[in-house]
């Protein structure tokens, strides 16, 4: 059965979410699915932005066939190749043979690559600023390398003053029948996995993500329409102040996130009175995680979140504790940078994480390391209070500054 929503007029809803689907890319953990946008422009000439995932594909046909009443299929503005939005559009090809596909050269070249097509004479390749008029709609072309991927553009309907903005703006997440973030509360429900979807997927591209915004900004948009869930007409600039905090690497909230790597409990003991330190002394913003127990994608997006950082690692096999070293590596992949640190180590007999943890956080941009460092041998006792203490009130006379 077909599940098509009118998002103006001329602008219908064609995707659909995946609710079954439990690593996205393989990798992130899904709790609440995901969808995958596209979208049906009915001009004189019928325009679809973008495909979907396999997963959906049958929903998807269905929906395109309903939305076209019989009408055929124009073009296909590929705005994105990864295959969560293009695992579709080889079939689309062939359902629709005479169909133009708009895209960039690295699009088209894609095409080849995973669809082993060569699309003679059905491929239009455009450059930045380049327009296609298909009756009441014209639409501009801008380039949006690296945002995530490198063929990847955007595209303005400068009639409707809609922005198809490719994986920007996206995040995880199905859609619940309600199309638009103005129909959800979006802080209390969203914003949390759109962050965690904007440090993982496209956190390491901050400065391609400000190149974007710089072009978005000279645009007037009533709608940005995402390739992953909700729409937004309402409150835009809220979320785009959301994208320049995160693409500059600046901290979101001022606060104190608490990450420990702790085996039997006792690294995270001590942090635990770095915690109740901070919160007798007035800071309210305290989020502290054992990293065993949360995916390391979820501790990178609380990493964008917060301004402080106590990262606090057990000595492992003469090196880092696991789920500290893997948070640190994913840190770095992601260009994390602009943040202020303080270090705790633990190791019964030759402690190295905290050299380890210093050599990472040196190996970022802009990354500020609070002193004391703290180095614990199996457990803290009462004569090491004072120095965690300290360690606390130099985070909290920081935050104060
Ligand atoms: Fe949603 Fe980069 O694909």
């Amino acid at each position: 059965m077909y599940c098509v929503q009118p998002i103006t007029p001329e602008i219908l809803y064609v995707g659909g979410s995946d609710r079954r689907l439990t690593l996205f890319e393989n990798t992130y953990p899904l709790s609440r699915g995901v969808s995958y946008n596209a979208y049906l422009v009915l001009d004189e000439k019928t325009v679809l932005m973008d495909t979907v995932d396999w997963a959906i594909g049958e929903r998807f046909f269905e929906n395109l066939t309903h939305a076209l009443e019989g009408r055929t299929l124009d073009y296909v503005v590929v705005n994105h190749m990864e295959p969560d939005h293009a695992a579709t559009l080889g079939e689309l090809l062939r359902r629709y043979p005479d169909v133009q596909v708009v895209g960039t050269a690295k699009t088209m070249a894609m095409i080849g690559q995973f669809f082993g097509m060569d699309l003679a004479g059905r491929g239009i390749t455009v450059k930045e600023g380049e327009t296609l008029t298909t009756g009441r709609h014209t639409f501009t072309f801008y380039m949006a390398p690296m945002v995530h991927w490198p063929e990847v553009m955007v595209t303005y309907d400068n009639t409707e003053k809609v922005l198809f903005c490719a994986d920007a703006f996206g995040t995880f997440g199905a859609l619940n029948g309600n199309l638009f973030a103005d129909e959800v509360d979006f802080p209390r429900d969203w914003l949390a996995e759109a962050r965690r979807y904007y440090a993982n997927i496209v956190g390491k591209y901050g400065a391609q993500v400000q190149a974007l915004l710089k072009k978005a900004a000279g645009l007037e948009i009533a709608m940005l329409c995402p390739l992953h869930g909700p729409i937004w007409r309402k409150d835009i600039g809220w979320f785009v102040d959301k994208y320049q905090t995160w693409s500059t690497y600046m901290p979101e909230e001022q606060g104190v996130m608490i990450a420990c790597a702790s085996i039997y409990g006792h690294t995270e003991q001590a942090a635990e009175v770095v915690a109740n330190r901070l919160a007798q002394h007035g800071v309210r913003n305290i989020a502290l995680y054992d990293l065993s127990h949360h995916h390391v994608s979820e501790m990178v997006s609380e990493a964008f979140r917060w301004s402080h950082l106590v990262l606090a690692s057990a000595t492992y096999n003469n090196g880092l504790f696991t789920p500290m070293e893997n948070l640190l590596l994913d840190l770095k992949a992601h260009n994390f940078q602009n943040r202020t640190v303080a270090l705790m180590e633990n190791g019964s007999w030759a402690p190295q994480a905290g050299k380890l943890m210093r050599e990472a956080v040196d190996g970022m941009k802009n990354m500020r390391i609070l002193e004391p460092s703290i180095t614990i041998k199996s457990a803290s006792g009462e004569d090491q209070r004072p120095a965690l203490e300290a360690l606390a009130d130099a985070i909290i006379a920081d935050l104060k500054g």
